[in-house]
């Protein structure tokens, strides 16, 4: 079975690490890939749009996509694939256009989240048209405000502050100003929730679901959750606090209704739905929608499977997640982020790593590497993901510390304090 991946990150690493593993004989093709992923696939090496991708399915008698990260997706890629009749018969992993609206439109996902009634903070929508209600919205709550750009904006679009003044700016600067571009002409403002943050993955194939462990990760660059918001510094899965009576209202209140409401409303769906999840006094509420894996808690949450990962993809393809029962490594798993210094501002790259032979104790998922002339480089912001698992998780994490010990490149930061509110 030929199977393609989108995208060139750690969480597509883990993808096509685990279907390494599968039972079925399996050729992996990737695109633009990094230094691990090209040591293990066919390498493409493309300007990625639609019409590349169809050349390349074509080229390589792809059977499978499956999709890494949101933008192609939101973009529409299932539904290029699907009403092409070269290519349609290729199975694609991820939801149509319209589902992929959960994560590309924060104000569909707050209409659907109204319509189905999922837990979520209050909010309301306003446009360049109706600014001056946004305004007097604003006046009307407290602080902390947050707002939230419309469409994607690559984990940047959420702002929150705390003075109505800044609030105020911030809206206007979307609006007006389009600070997002075409994200931001339309702006959620939203109550803010308190809470501690936790990440839920769903399987869906459009009339099962499975849901996978739970996880949880760190977003901010600085020590104690401080700095700016990254793609995710670390993450650990299971999640200590989560007992079978959160699992058990997230279920019911949460993951049911949203199946419920995309098959309602007649969405084909058929992919991994990752619901961000705030707990506010033993309370879960939807913070977001993504129609993605998440990076960095894929790294923690499918190595953690025990099944044929590939079996669970045709699963979603043949609508029979329902004939599969998960086995959980019940080991605790922890992943820390090694960074280039700078991110997630400028940062240089083109860095030599070394030492990756020497860390036995964990897998290093490659996130921005390159290989050039045998030798690994940095070539990103986050670049490598280092997982380990132990019994606990403060085993696992000493792993992982152990491990980043014997890696270095010029500009290795990362943070220390990984799991330090569990
Ligand atoms: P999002 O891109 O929607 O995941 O938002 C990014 C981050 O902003 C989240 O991970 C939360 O930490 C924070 N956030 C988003 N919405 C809220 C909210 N309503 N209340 C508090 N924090 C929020
Ligand atoms: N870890 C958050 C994300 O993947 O968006």
């Amino acid at each position: 079975m030929n199977i393609l991946i989108i995208g060139s990150g750690a969480r597509e690493h883990v993808f096509f690490h685990q279907l390494l593993k599968s039972n079925t004989k399996v050729s992996l093709f990737s695109i633009n890939p990094n230094a691990a992923i090209s040591t293990i696939t066919k390498s493409l090496y493309f300007e990625f749009n639609f019409q590349n991708l169809k050349k390349a399915v074509i080229d390589n008698s792809i059977n499978l996509i499956l999709v890494g990260p949101e933008i192609p997706l939101i973009d529409g890629v299932y539904d290029f694939v699907k009403s092409d009749n070269q290519i349609s018969d290729t199975i694609v992993i991820g939801p149509s256009k319209r589902g992929a609206m959960l994560e590309g439109s924060k104000d569909f996902a707050k209409e659907f989240m109204s319509k189905y009634n999922i837990p979520t903070a209050q909010s309301k929508s306003f446009t360049k048209e109706t600014i001056s209600q946004g305004i007097n919205y604003l006046n009307k709550k407290s602080g902390p405000y947050v707002l939230k750009a419309d469409g994607p904006a690559a984990g940047k679009g959420v702002v929150i502050v705390d003075k109505f003044v800044d609030a105020k700016a911030v809206l206007e600067d979307m609006l007006l100003n389009n600070s997002f571009g075409k994200s931001s002409e339309t702006v959620v403002i939203e109550d803010f929730l308190s809470g501690i943050e936790m990440s839920c993955f769903v399987l869906f194939d459009g009339k099962n679901y499975l849901t996978l462990p739970f996880a949880k990760d760190y977003k901010r660059i600085g020590e104690g959750d401080k700095g700016l918001n990254t793609g995710g510094m670390g993450s650990i899965s299971p999640v200590s606090f989560m007992d079978d009576e959160m699992s058990n209202k997230i279920d019911e209140r949460i993951i049911k209704p949203t199946i419920n409401g995309l098959i309602n409303e007649g969405i084909n769906y058929k992919g991994f739905i990752f619901i961000g999840l705030i707990n506010v006094n033993g309370s879960p509420y939807v913070i977001e929608y993504n129609v993605r894996m998440g990076d960095p808690e894929t790294q923690v949450v499918l190595p953690r499977i025990k099944n044929d990962f590939l079996q669970i993809l045709l699963a979603i393809e043949n609508q029979n997640l329902n004939k599969i029962k998960l086995e959980i490594d019940s080991n605790h798993y922890a992943n820390v982020v090694l960074a280039s210094k700078g991110y997630p501002e400028s940062y240089n790259k083109g860095f030599k790593i070394t030492g990756l032979e020497n860390t036995n104790k964990s897998t290093v998922f490659h996130a921005g590497t390159l290989l050039k002339d045998k030798t690994v480089l940095t070539n990103g912001g986050r670049v490598l993901s280092v997982v380990s698992s132990s019994k606990n998780f403060i085993d696992a994490l000493k792993k992982s510390y152990e491990s980043i010990s014997l890696i270095e490149f010029e500009g290795k930061i990362y943070r220390e304090d990984i799991g330090f509110d569990l």
